[in-house]
């Protein structure tokens, strides 16, 4: 009898964990992993290759290029240094941007990093950027590209 009362309290004792567990996990993920949430969304390489690492060559008037600051500073946006004489990255440091990219940039995420903050303020960006407002309005081309990625634009 009293084996079987210890043995129940236990099983108690379980059932309320596996509640607790339960609930605060939908939270958990919201906050953490954004990511998982769309499934439907994903990044494309070829995407990033042909059409974002473009935008990060590209001189805009009045702005220093993405690449000149973002392969030296800490930001969390890094970029690989172009090879001595390149004016682009080879496949395999495109490769690794790729991977680096995804600091800033999650799937079906519009309020990612890589598309709020070198957008103007009053065009819906952060309101600083170390780099400068280099996207004055969302009909910038170039910031087109950036979201199209990021909402898992393939082509
Ligand atoms: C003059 C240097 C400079 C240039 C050019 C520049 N940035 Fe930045 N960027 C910074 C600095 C400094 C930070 C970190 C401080 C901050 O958040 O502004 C930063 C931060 C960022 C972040 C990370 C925000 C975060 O906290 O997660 C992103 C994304 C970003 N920049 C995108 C870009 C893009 C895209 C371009 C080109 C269109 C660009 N930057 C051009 C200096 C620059």
């Amino acid at each position: 009898m009293h084996r079987i009362k210890r043995a129940r309290s236990y099983s108690y004792m379980v059932a309320a964990a596996c509640l607790l567990s339960a609930a605060a996990a939908p939270s958990r993920l919201a906050m953490s992993q954004p990511a998982s949430s769309s499934a439907s969304a994903s990044l494309s390489y070829d995407f990033f290759k042909t059409k974002v690492e473009p935008v990060f060559l590209e001189k805009r008037a009045g702005h220093t290029r993405c690449v000149i600051c973002h392969t030296t500073n800490n930001a969390p946006f890094h970029l690989v240094p172009l090879s001595p004489g390149a004016t682009s990255w080879n496949e395999e440091q495109s490769r690794q941007n790729f991977e680096l990219i995804q600091r800033v940039a999650a799937p079906g995420i519009l309020e990612s990093p890589l598309v709020k903050h070198p957008l103007a303020q009053e065009a819906g960006g952060d309101p600083h950027h170390g780099g400068g407002q280099q996207f004055a309005s969302q009909d910038d081309p170039d910031w087109q590209a950036l979201k199209a990625f990021v909402t898992g634009a393939a082509k």
